[in-house]
């Protein structure tokens, strides 16, 4: 492994930026803290006009009205312009490269100008397609350029893209498309997975049928042609269309897009984000947390269907007018090496993934990595769920040469940009820790009441007034939700539900407060799982509880009671496969157990504490509040006849 630039130094048991990277950062004062806190609305007024791009300023910098607030009021916009037209001066540069699964198939490169050319002419297209601004497009798309494109041209228009993760089953993408009422579904007939085709276009008309959806829109990527009155090719009707297309104007505070996740209910939500706001956060937050200026390539490896792909693999890079590099496939596919070839092949210099796949690549043999010279790398990132030390250390030695910052983010849906880290140029990186809020915005550690937990002590992580500008503006036609969901408990104060302490004066993230899994990153909520997991016709009851794992961080476990008859290994099967209709693979229980009886209250509540401890071993605490304490016993000689690993 070559060796490369030294980033970081270690000073009194802790690692700092180096003079390198403090002569690289594009900020290195740690005053920017306390300068923001004084006026954080002036603060984000002033990094609005210096980031963004817009048409006509603001008449106002913030509104608040709880639980709802505005930011930069009125000021007009339009987000592709931003990402796009602003670079065209320096039009040859690259802004994405596409490395396709199969080895066989050559990257793709685009300049901006090339990107630009395709929105323009697929925004026609749309356009051509009676999409208007503020109508709901839903894009189900897995990671191909033409996703970038189809997102770029709905803001383009102003129309609202609504992304739906290619893995997600056809009645997870069913309920998303009645949610917003799209009137076109963009897909693609497949893509490659671990060396296999992965047919999607089925998925997607089943999931239209009776439906708002009118046309669906397909990418060929398999080479399978589609025919029908229902159907567009997405490249035929991109080269009929005009190659220009006037942006759509449109006020900062109106909807660019929404993406649902899982709440503590049963049904995603779908949560609501700006135009301008956003806008702003995303810029600022990949110019400060991961260095980014024109010429610089950035590796996001997170799916476009969640946040951290339309923030950080897409948007982010592309508002800075760096380049981002999306891969298609699967991180070991065909070997282990492939990421690390991918890093070297391509010389990454902002590589930003998750844990689980963190854990994943410190079980395979290290000589994958080893032969590839990652020395282009200047800035680790994870985010998704807490990592521990070992794996901080691990990526920090093994990926990063022990040269380069790790900026371990923290954020969700609702936040639309990172909060909570250090800054590479300002330090320190500590492992297992996020860091402090990113300037102008603030946490408060709280207890029940919301009062702040003594120093140190473990309590509510929740945000302070200003709220961030890329913070979620609502639930999607549902303000109940909204509010119950996150102003209910604390009113003055946004709850993120997680948990989390101070540690040497910087945040510690303790995780999920609610009842929400984190399963290999991604966001599941056990109601839903239990939801689906109910709707099979021979489940009279069940209970869903997350269980540590080595590797996903956590995993779904079911404890399952039959209408009747006893379970078999074939019904569990059949149920995980259930899982997989109903939400998608992702949320396939790890472990079926199927029990007579769940641990109840007197008032019905099912006890999935009491679940949760006897899968890891603990003795259940509180027995005394079950109206049935013998089902506890028989749950545990089943878990045990079963083993509670596979
Ligand atoms: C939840 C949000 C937006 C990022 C991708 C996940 C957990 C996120 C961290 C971190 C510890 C983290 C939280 C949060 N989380 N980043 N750096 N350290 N926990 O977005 O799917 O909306 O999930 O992910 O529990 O609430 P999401």
């Amino acid at each position: 492994m070559k060796k490369g630039v030294k980033y970081v130094v270690r000073k009194k048991g802790m690692f700092w930026p180096s003079q390198e990277m403090k002569k690289i950062a594009n900020i290195t004062d740690s005053k920017i803290y306390e300068k923001a806190a004084k006026n954080p609305i002036k603060f984000w007024e002033n990094l609005a006009r210096e980031g963004i791009t817009w048409e006509k300023e603001w008449d106002k910098a913030y509104v608040e009205k709880l639980p709802y607030f505005q930011w930069f009021r009125n000021g007009k916009l339009n987000f592709s312009v931003n990402c796009l037209d602003r670079h065209l001066d320096h039009g040859s540069r690259v802004a994405m490269i596409w490395v396709p699964e199969p080895v066989s198939e050559k990257p793709v490169k685009w300049t901006y100008r090339e990107l630009y050319d395709k929105v323009c002419r697929f925004a026609n297209v749309l356009k051509s397609n009676g999409i208007r601004k503020g109508d709901v497009v839903s894009i189900y798309l897995p990671m191909i350029p033409e996703a970038l494109v189809a997102m770029l041209a709905c803001t383009r228009i102003g129309a609202i893209h609504s992304v739906v993760f290619s893995a997600f089953s056809t009645d997870a993408l069913r309920a998303r498309i009645e949610d917003g009422n799209a009137k076109i579904i963009i897909t693609s007939d497949g893509y490659f997975r671990r060396g296999k085709p992965e047919f999607l276009l089925k998925k997607a008309v089943k999931a239209a049928k009776n439906t708002t959806v009118e046309k669906i829109i397909v990418v060929d990527r398999l080479g399978k042609r589609v025919r029908g009155k229902k159907f567009l090719d997405f490249y035929t009707e991109v080269e009929l269309a005009d190659s220009y297309c006037e942006p759509e104007i449109v006020n900062s505070q109106d909807t660019m897009f929404i993406l649902y996740t899982s709440g503590t209910t049963g049904k995603p939500k779908g949560i609501v984000h700006d135009t301008g706001g956003y806008a702003v956060q995303a810029y600022w937050t990949s110019k400060w947390n991961f260095n980014l200026n024109p010429g610089d390539l950035m590796w996001c490896t997170a799916d476009v269907g969640w946040i951290t792909g339309h923030t950080y693999a897409f948007y982010g890079p592309l508002l800075t007018g760096a380049t981002t590099l999306i891969y298609e496939g699967s991180p070991d596919y065909p070997d282990p090496g492939r990421w690390w070839e991918i890093i070297e092949e391509h010389k990454v210099n902002v590589f930003y993934t998750a844990p689980t796949a963190i854990r994943m690549f410190m079980r395979v043999n290290e000589n994958w990595i080893k032969k590839h010279d990652l020395s282009s790398i200047r800035i680790l990132g994870t985010v998704g769920e807490p990592i521990d030390e070992e794996s901080w250390m691990w990526y920090f030695e093994k990926i990063g040469g022990g040269r380069c910052p790790i900026i371990d983010t923290w954020w969700q849906t609702e936040t639309g940009g990172t909060l909570i880290n250090v800054l590479p140029g300002i330090g320190p990186f500590v492992p297992t820790v996020s860091g402090k809020s990113f300037p102008g915005v603030t946490h408060r550690i709280v207890d029940d009441n919301g009062k702040p937990v003594k120093k140190g002590k473990e309590g509510f992580l929740v945000q302070k007034s200003p709220f961030a500008p890329g913070m979620l503006h609502g639930v999607f036609n549902n303000h109940k939700k909204y509010v119950d969901t996150y102003w209910k408990k604390f009113r003055k104060y946004y709850d993120t539900s997680d948990g989390a302490f101070i540690y040497k004066g910087l945040i510690r993230i303790t995780g999920r407060t609610d009842d929400v899994m984190k399963v290999a990153g991604h966001r599941l909520a056990t109601a839903e799982l239990e939801n689906a997991i109910h709707s099979h016709k021979k489940v009279a009851e069940c209970a869903v509880v997350p269980m540590p794992d080595e590797i996903r961080g956590q995993v779904p476990v079911a404890f399952v009671v039959l209408k009747r008859g006893g379970g078999s290994e074939r019904l569990e099967r059949k149920i995980k496969k259930f899982v997989d209709q109903k939400i998608g693979p992702t949320a396939r229980p790890h472990k079926i157990y199927f029990v007579g009886d769940l641990p109840k209250t007197r008032s019905g509540k099912i006890m999935r504490r009491i679940l949760k401890a006897l899968l890891v071993n603990e003795e259940p605490k509180g027995l005394m509040t079950l109206v049935n304490p013998e089902s506890v016993e028989e749950i545990r000689k089943t878990i045990s006849k079963y083993g509670s690993k596979k």
